[in-house]
């Protein structure tokens, strides 16, 4: 198994990347971290529990971190996901709690003690990721790898060109990308392709299975909100791809690339891919020595990352 923490903004398709993670047998949650970003932190904690009893999940601890980026103010994605972070689908309340400790501590030992490399999955701004790397610098050694949603090397989507996890703390994107920590990129290009039909969303909503409502009322809040501001969002399983990426990498194509985070200006928050370079090591005017060189998803085969979603959770 491969095991991970997850950071997550729960969010409508971070809960449907926690309920893949946990579902999945080659996938062993150790923890999950939280942080302010398509809600407030006190909202992502409250989802993410509730979702893991949802889940039927063993007690995962889950731990409370940052309620802001680094430097801005927190700016919620509520035009996206609703005020609760949700789309409002009323979840039951849970007897389940967050750990006493903060994320930072909880990811630090976590990953300290655990006896095999742990893969940290960050599914939200990396404002937790970043304070973990500069107050422990010790745990790069001790991780696998990253695997990130966020950034794109192509269109944004809280700007023209920034997605919204890089966007909403652009400093702890490029502490986390400075780390030297091997990292995959699961970025938009990627993202705005995995979708599960209209129709399938519906008859889950509508089913028997209740983890299968549950999903089918989370993938048709994104069809429902899409109605007006988001059409990208259509039906699409978003943060729960980056977790499919983990168990099927052969479905994606993926390229080493030079990444820089822009911090200034109109295009603060947008991921600069070098896509000049082949193979990514040649050096080009300096920047291969400058620029940290990762893989970056580029493309998926997005009708089997969408079946991967759906046979994990036994809902196909
Ligand atoms: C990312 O931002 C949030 O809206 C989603 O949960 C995802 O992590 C997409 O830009
Ligand atoms: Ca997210």
């Amino acid at each position: 198994t491969i095991p991970v923490i997850l950071d997550v903004d729960t969010g409508v398709d971070d809960a449907l990347a926690i309920l893949f993670a946990v579902k999945h047998p080659a996938i062993e949650v150790l923890a999950i971290t939280c942080v302010a970003g398509n809600a407030s932190l006190e909202q992502v904690v409250e989802n993410t529990l509730k979702i893991l009893d949802a889940a039927d999940a063993p007690a995962i601890p889950v731990a409370a971190g940052a309620t802001r980026p680094l430097i801005e103010p927190a700016r919620s994605a509520s035009h996206v996901h609703g005020a609760d972070g949700l789309g409002g689908i009323a979840l039951p309340a849970t007897q389940r709690v967050a750990e006493q400790v903060s994320a930072v501590e909880l990811m630090r030992r976590t990953i300290m003690d655990a006896e095999r490399p742990v893969t940290l999955v960050a599914l939200a701004p990396q404002t937790n990721l970043a304070l973990l790397l500069r107050t422990h610098p010790e745990v790069a050694e001790k991780l696998e790898r990253i695997v990130f949603m966020g950034g794109s090397a192509s269109v944004g989507n809280a700007t023209a060109v920034a997605e919204f996890n890089v966007w909403h703390d652009p400093e702890a994107a490029a502490i986390v990308l400075d780390s030297g920590v091997p990292t995959l990129m699961y970025g938009l290009d990627v993202f705005n392709q995995v979708a599960v039909e209209q129709d399938a969303a519906a008859a889950l909503a509508a089913g028997d299975d209740p983890v299968g409502r549950i999903v089918g009322a989370l993938l048709g809040n994104r069809i429902a909100l899409s109605e007006d501001s988001t059409a990208e969002y259509t039906g699409l399983i978003g943060d729960a791809g980056a977790v499919c990426a983990l168990v099927e990498p052969e479905s994606l194509r993926i390229e080493h690339r030079p990444v820089r985070i822009e911090l200034g200006g109109y295009g603060r928050g947008q991921t600069l891919v070098d896509m000049r370079l082949f193979g990514g090591e040649d050096i080009v005017h300096g920047l291969a020595d400058e620029w940290a060189t990762i893989d970056i998803a580029l493309d998926v085969d997005a009708p089997r990352y969408a079946e991967l979603f759906l046979e994990t959770l036994g809902l196909k």
